[in-house]
């Protein structure tokens, strides 16, 4: 990968997007299953099954560019990954590691809409229509996501959390 062009930065950035995506099928199961409230549980779940259609997406694209699928690692969500390892295992308070996940999360999706705002322009600008179109369908799913935790974290009942 030499990144002098247009389309180096392209295949680049999908490819990391493909490990993200990856990676978030994973870590949206393991938060599913930590917290113990319904509707963060679900909400988690429900993206969880919106990932894996991204994870879909993203081969279209590679395929529709004539190239295979393959991951570029991400540190910056490894990063994040590793942060909550750290934090759930000092046995945090519940509520907090709900709040904790929730924020997370929150940071995932702001990762992938930036990712994905300029995948899309790019995508645009190098004349695959097609390919654009399918990047614009993961991102504003990313915007309902981030929209639907930061409704949920807003709503948390603080009162349960110790201060
Ligand atoms: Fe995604
Ligand atoms: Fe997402």
């Amino acid at each position: 990968m030499s990144g002098n062009t247009l389309t180096d930065l392209f295949e680049e950035g999908l490819k990391e997007m493909y490990y993200v995506e990856n990676q978030l099928v994973d870590v949206l199961e393991e938060l599913s299953g930590e917290v113990d409230h319904d509707d963060i549980a679900n909400a988690f779940r429900q993206h969880k099954g919106e990932t894996e259609e991204h994870v879909n997406r993203l081969e279209e694209v590679f395929d529709r560019i004539g190239e295979s699928p393959e991951r570029k690692q991400v540190h910056a969500l490894d990063g994040l990954v590793q942060d909550h390892q750290e934090f759930s295992d000092d046995d945090p308070e519940q509520n907090v590691l709900n709040l904790f996940d929730m924020t997370a999360a929150e940071k995932s999706e702001h990762l992938e809409i930036a990712a994905y705002g300029n995948l899309t322009f790019i995508a645009d600008k190098l004349g695959h229509d097609e390919a654009a179109d399918l990047l614009e369908a993961n991102l504003r799913e990313e915007e309902k996501a981030l929209d639907k935790l930061k409704s949920l974290t807003e709503g948390y009942d603080v009162e349960a959390v110790p201060a």
